[in-house]
C-alpha cells in the first residue's frame, strides 16, 4: 500500500475511468441533521436558517438563474476579470500546478482557469472539493470538453477536502475560491477559514479568491431584489424545502423576501418576513412555530469588502498578495496570494 492511500484511509476511492475518480469519507464526522439544525435555529427569538440549505435541486437551479440576471453583476463581472487576467495569471504558473477548487464548478469560470492551465500544460489535473454529489455531474460535463483533464473529486466539507489535499502529495496547488462565496462567512469564521487554507498550503502554492466590493447601495440592493423576482423565489424556496424534507406546512404566500444593505456591517442581509401572525408545524423538527406579523427569519449575510480590508484580511491570515485584478467599475475583485 502506498503512502497516499495509507494517509487517506478514512476516504473510499471510486474510480470511474482513467481520467475520473472520487474520494469520499467512509463516515463524516457526525454532523447535525437538517432537522436538528432547523429545530435549533427556528426555535429562538432571533430566528435564522443557514444559507447552505438554499441549495437543494430547485434552489441550485434558481441560483444559476440569479447568476445571469442583469442586476446580479457579480457573476458576469468575475467572468470578465477572469477573461482578462489570462496571460497575467499564467506568469505565476508552470506545468506542475494542479487546480483545486472549493465548490465544484462546471461553469464558465472553472473553464476559464482550465484554459489558462491548458496553455502551459499537456495534462491538467483538477481537484474539485464539494460536499454535494453534484460534483460528479459537473465533473462529467467538464470531461466532455477537455481531453487531457484528470479529475479527482473530493466529496467532503471544504475543511476535510483541504486536509485531504495537504496529505495527498507534494504537487503544487492553485486553490481557487470564486463567486464571493466567502461573503457568507461572518468576520470571525472567514478569518478562521482563510487561516485553514493558509495552514495547508505549501510555500509554492497559490490561492485565488473572488470577493465582491463595497459600492453604491442602490446597485447592491438591486442585485438582491431583481425585477423578475428570482432572488425572492430562491429565498422562499428554502421554506418549500423544509416543507418537503421536514414535513412542515409553511404557506409561502405568507412570507415576503427582504434584502437590505447594512452599511455599517458592509453586508446584504436577507430575510423572510412573516406577513401575518401565524403558526407553522415542522413535524420532523418537533416544532410548532409561532411567528408574529412582521417577524423576520434571517437567511443570509453577503459581505462586501474594500481593497484595504482585503489586504488586511489576507495579511493577518498569513498571506502575501501577489496581484489583484478589478473590473473597470471596481465592482468586484480577484486576489492572488501565496503563503507568507
Ligand atoms: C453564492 C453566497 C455568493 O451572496 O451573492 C445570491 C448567494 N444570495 N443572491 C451571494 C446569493 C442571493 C451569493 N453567494
Amino acid at each position: 500500500m502506498n503512502e497516499t492511500i495509507q494517509k487517506n484511509l478514512k476516504y473510499k476511492k471510486y474510480v470511474v475511468d482513467s481520467n475520473l475518480q472520487y474520494f469520499k469519507p467512509h463516515s463524516t464526522k457526525i454532523e447535525k441533521t437538517f432537522a436538528d439544525e432547523i429545530s435549533f435555529s427556528l426555535n429562538r427569538n432571533s430566528k435564522f436558517i443557514n444559507p447552505k440549505y438554499f441549495y437543494d435541486k430547485k434552489g441550485s437551479e434558481l441560483f444559476e438563474k440569479i447568476c445571469s440576471l442583469p442586476e446580479y453583476y457579480l457573476t458576469r463581472t468575475e467572468i470578465d476579470i477572469l477573461k482578462n487576467l489570462h496571460s497575467n495569471l499564467s506568469e505565476y504558473l508552470d506545468d506542475s500546478f494542479r487546480l483545486v477548487e472549493l465548490g465544484s464548478g462546471s461553469s464558465v469560470k472553472t473553464r476559464l482557469i482550465l484554459d489558462v492551465l491548458g496553455e502551459i500544460q499537456n495534462k491538467i489535473e483538477y481537484f474539485p472539493i464539494d460536499i454535494s454529489e453534484i460534483l460528479t455531474e459537473s465533473s462529467e460535463l467538464l470531461q466532455r470538453d477537455y481531453d487531457d483533464l484528470h479529475i479527482t473529486g473530493i466529496i467532503d466539507t471544504y475543511e476535510g477536502g483541504l486536509e485531504f489535499i495537504e496529505k495527498y502529495d507534494d504537487k503544487k496547488n492553485l486553490i481557487i475560491f470564486l463567486g464571493s462565496s466567502f461573503g457568507n462567512f461572518t468576520t470571525d469564521e472567514g478569518k478562521i477559514f482563510l487561516q485553514k487554507i493558509n495552514s495547508i498550503m505549501k510555500k509554492e502554492d497559490l490561492f485565488l479568491i473572488g470577493l465582491d466590493l463595497v459600492k453604491e447601495k442602490k446597485i447592491l440592493e438591486n442585485a438582491y431584489n431583481d425585477s423578475q423576482g428570482i432572488t425572492a423565489k430562491f429565498n422562499l424556496n428554502v421554506l418549500s424545502r423544509i416543507n418537503d424534507e421536514l414535513d412542515a406546512d409553511f404557506i409561502l404566500n405568507n412570507f415576503k423576501h427582504v434584502a437590505k444593505y447594512n452599511e455599517k456591517e458592509q453586508r446584504i442581509e436577507m430575510y423572510l418576513q412573516s406577513l401575518v401572525h401565524q403558526s407553522v408545524i415542522i413535524s420532523k423538527a418537533n416544532l410548532s412555530l409561532k411567528l408574529k406579523q412582521g417577524e423576520l427569519i434571517h437567511t443570509e449575510h453577503s459581505h462586501k469588502y474594500t481593497i484595504p480590508q482585503i489586504q488586511e484580511l489576507m495579511k493577518i491570515t498569513g498571506f502575501e498578495i501577489k496581484q489583484k485584478w478589478l473590473d473597470i467599475h471596481k465592482h468586484y475583485s480577484l486576489t492572488l496570494a501565496s503563503k507568507k
